[in-house]
């Protein structure tokens, strides 16, 4: 059953929200009972001890009376104190418990909650190690004289810098003041106050009700460059112009994203551009997606990632998963809504591409994973939900969209995504509800087409259906036969049409050639094309994966250049994995960790810990 309510400003009262809704495994909170509502967060960043101390204080609703503890999610938190109060203007302290710590969850906080309480202050400190923070020194940023502070709460690291009810079922407002060092600036995802900038203290407003994983903040030497009506970046001053230029074509998706699926709902649409650190490609965190730099390359050929979070204004942000086995009600409909805007800005041609890629790239997940992991509606109790961001439910869940889309025609399709964006928005929805709505809004009406769609197997069996799309790509089609050409002799690589390829051909190109490349056909390659050197980050990625295998010396300081600077996990993982298949490899592994680490995000190393057995 949904639950969150249907308009932003309102909260929907326990009763109403909670009904029918699931429990959230990943969550010890009681939002059943008494639910958070608002947060405000007074928060010094302290950059010498690493450490965010200050307090947050939580509005909430009572399901009855009889409620009389408020249960929160934390992960190595210091409370100091805990207060309640009935009006927001006399506190009293009161009583609270820590729980014992499990491995994934963290530690429920117990606040013991008087009658006639509606909020309680907690006065807190994090710790250096919080998982949801990356706390940078200035040889680790562009700029090189500032450190730098950003957040990740997605999936569940909001518990280690806020105390807070951190299940995706719990929609909050919130404010806050933050306050920095003078010579730096601090963004959040919400609405910044406007005022004289860098006085130490600045105060947000997100007046929408978003789940906590969407809570989100910077704080560094950022500069801002306006690139639209609603959009803007965020950047060092010596990344920022790149930046601007990279993503200048923003408004041009905003309205393309609108024209699609209805109007965009959060005002601004800003990108802050991060350190390359930053574990992920990007974070949709509401009006300042959080991006990796590692995407300008001065061709605006990797910007699917702005589409990306860009389309998670509505699939995540407006119609947000429950709980975290929902997944793929997030990423498969945004992949699904990323190609789309794709396709209006760049055209069809770049849509597949790119649709077949990522087809590619399932069916690798696909030949090695379990099958428990291959299901779009997957059981993760007793999971880390951060292990469950493979490719299944981004391309899966696209496909099976894609499908949907194919069989009933755009025309109706878009007619049910923008109604279902509607019906659901601002609210926390499960599979059974998007299930629900399927039935009522498009299958039952088209009983005949509907015939054709195994919707059990798509969403709670493993593997790909038989009617799976299969996008194709001619571009592509003329890539692979120039490959095989070249590797059959027919003519040298300098003949190949490369000057023209895109980035998605060329990757295309070195995914097509076999495993591993005989190494005068990398010289040769690499001679011609100066791929070790290649500046585009997914090009050099796809290069370097080869080049392991292929034991091609030449690229061996590339390697370690690239794992040392560059944090992205989807880089990395794959990189450590490749070198980890043998045991000399191991030891190298092993050696660029060493270097490496120290600069890697908590989620970063915790991935690649055990992938190279790092025992410290
Ligand atoms: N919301 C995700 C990032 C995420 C997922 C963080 C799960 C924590 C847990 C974001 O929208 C995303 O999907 N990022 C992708 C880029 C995208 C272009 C596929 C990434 O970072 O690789
Ligand atoms: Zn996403």
């Amino acid at each position: 059953m949904a639950c969150g309510g249907d308009s932003h400003g309102k909260a929907p009262g326990v009763a109403a929200a909670s009904a029918g809704a699931t429990r959230d495994v990943h969550s010890h909170a009681n939002p059943h009972e008494v639910r958070v509502t608002h947060v405000v967060l007074d928060l010094e960043v302290l950059f010498d001890r690493k450490v965010l101390q200050g307090t947050a204080t939580l509005s909430f609703e009572r399901a009855s009376p009889q409620s009389g503890a408020l249960i929160l999610d934390t992960r190595g938190l210091d409370v100091a104190r805990a207060e309640d109060s009935p009006d927001g203007r006399t506190w009293t302290e009161t009583k609270f418990d820590l729980g014992p710590t499990d491995k994934i969850l963290g530690a429920p906080l117990i606040v013991l909650l008087r009658p006639k309480s509606d909020r309680v202050r907690l006065t807190y400190t994090t710790r250096p190690e919080a998982s949801g923070l990356q706390w940078l020194d200035p040889s680790m940023t562009a700029g090189r004289q500032h450190p730098y502070l950003f957040s990740q709460s997605e999936a569940i690291h909001a518990r280690s810098w806020i105390p807070i009810q951190d299940s995706p079922q719990v929609r909050v407002t919130y404010a806050a003041t933050i306050r920095t060092p003078k010579e730096l600036a601090a963004v959040m995802s919400a609405a910044r106050e406007s005022g004289p900038d860098r006085t130490g203290v600045t105060r947000f407003e997100m007046p929408q009700r978003i789940p906590p994983y969407l809570i989100a903040m910077a704080v560094g030497d950022v500069v801002f460059s306006p690139i639209g009506e609603r959009a803007g970046v965020w950047a060092e001053p010596s990344v920022l112009s790149r930046a601007a230029a990279e993503f200048a074509d923003t408004e041009k998706m905003m309205q393309a994203a609108e024209r699609l699926f209805g109007p965009y709902r959060w005002e601004r649409y800003d990108i802050l551009v991060l350190p390359p650190s930053f574990p992920f490609g990007g974070m949709e965190n509401p009006r300042l997606t959080f991006a990796t730099p590692t995407v300008l390359i001065g061709d605006k050929s990797l910007v699917s990632l702005i589409a990306h979070e860009l389309a998670h204004s509505w699939s995540g942000n407006l119609v947000t998963n429950a709980t975290w086995r929902d997944f793929w009600l997030n990423e498969g409909f945004t992949t699904y809504f990323e190609r789309r805007i794709q396709e209006e800005v760049f055209g069809r041609e770049r849509e597949e591409m790119e649709a077949v890629l990522g087809r590619q790239d399932l069916e690798g997940e696909l030949a090695r994973f379990e099958p428990r992991d291959q299901i779009l509606h997957i059981d993760l109790s007793g999971r880390d939900p951060d292990d469950a961001a493979t490719r299944v439910p981004y391309e899966k869940g696209a496909l099976f969209l894609r499908l949907l889309e194919e069989t009933f025609g755009r025309r109706e399709f878009d007619r049910f995504l923008r109604g279902y964006f509607d019906r659901f928005a601002f609210q926390s929805i499960e599979t059974g509800d998007f299930v629900r709505y399927l039935r009522a809004h498009l299958l039952d009406r088209h009983p005949e087409k509907a015939a054709a769609i195994p919707l059990d197997e798509w969403i709670e069996k493993p593997g790909l259906p038989a009617g799976a799309p299969r996008p194709s790509s001619s571009a592509f089609a003329r890539v692979e036969a120039q490959a095989r050409d070249w590797l059959s002799g027919r003519f040298p690589a300098a003949n190949l049409d490369a000057k023209s390829w895109s980035t998605q051909e060329w990757l295309r190109f070195l995914r097509t050639l076999p495993s591993p490349l005989a190494l005068d056909r990398m010289r040769e390659l690499d001679r011609d094309f100066r791929l070790t050197a290649s500046p585009n980050s997914e090009i050099a990625f796809q290069w370097l994966l080869m080049a392991i295998p292929a034991r091609y010396g030449p690229a061996d300081a590339r390697l370690e250049e690239f794992l040392v600077n560059i944090g992205r996990r989807k880089f990395i993982k794959p990189l450590y994995e490749e070198l980890c298949k043998n045991p000399e490899g191991e030891k190298r592994a092993l050696a660029i960790y060493r270097k490496a680490r120290p600069g890697y995000h908590p989620i970063a190393r915790e991935t690649v810990d055990r992938i190279v057995g790092w025992k410290g």
